[in-house]
């Protein structure tokens, strides 16, 4: 019987795990994320295999190939928000991992969106929650149509900077941009600035946005 434990990591210090997943990090026989993934549950790590996920295209392969019962992929976040989880469902068949197998056992984790609300000290019901990481996304206009405004997960070519640029171009200007960078980390930072500021702002690094409308 085979079983993969996905687990969502939090933001990314070990603190933020849940006490579940440690328990199944420590108990799996192979670990799988990227880089900064296994990284962060380095505390956890005693004698897994590990397996440091470069393209998806690999997981699917190393998942089946696997002989050992208890597998751990590791997500960033939370595993319901733009997680592996989806392409974990569409491509690994309970069929191809054995006879009898557990399948897939999801353990969530708090999202980045989440960490970042909490350190604002504000509640996010009233903001969509979208991602333009790899994606193509027609945020302007869900800018307009929002209560309070828009969380985005960004990715190095939709970036604060060239989000702030987009938003001047459509007449937007005066749109605050809050900025959740290396969350959870000793280099965390967050700060504010209007998207009509954006030249001032710097490209790359990981992090979230709120696109916040005045009230
Ligand atoms: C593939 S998505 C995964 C989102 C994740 N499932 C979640 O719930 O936050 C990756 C994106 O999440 C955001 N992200 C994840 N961890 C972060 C962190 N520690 N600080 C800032 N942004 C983070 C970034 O926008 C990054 O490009």
């Amino acid at each position: 019987m085979k079983k993969i434990n996905v687990i969502g990591l939090g933001p990314g210090k070990s603190n933020f795990l849940t006490l579940e997943g440690i328990e199944l990090i420590k108990k799996s026989a192979v670990l799988v994320g990227d880089e900064r993934q296994i990284e962060s549950v380095r505390d956890f790590i005693q004698n897994q295999k590990i397996f440091i996920l470069k393209k998806f295209t690999d997981l699917i392969l190393f998942l089946e190939e696997q002989k050992e019962i208890e597998l751990a992929v590791i997500v960033s976040g939370d595993t319901g928000f733009y997680s592996l989880l989806n392409y974990l469902q569409q491509n690994v068949s309970k069929s191809r991992l054995g006879e009898n197998s557990e399948y897939l056992n999801v353990v969530p984790g708090i999202s980045s969106y989440q960490y970042l609300f909490s350190k604002l000290k504000k509640c996010w019901h009233d903001y969509l929650l979208m991602s333009i990481h790899g994606r193509d996304v027609n945020y302007v206009e869900l800018l307009k149509i929002s209560n309070k405004g828009l969380v985005l997960l960004t990715d190095n070519i939709n970036t604060p900077r060239t989000i702030g640029e987009k938003l001047t171009e459509n007449n937007m200007g005066n749109i605050k941009i809050i900025v959740g960078e290396n969350l959870s980390y000793e280099n965390e930072k967050i700060y504010s600035f209007l998207a009509k500021d954006y030249e001032n702002y710097s490209d790359f690094s990981l992090n979230i946005v709120i696109l916040e409308k005045g009230d």
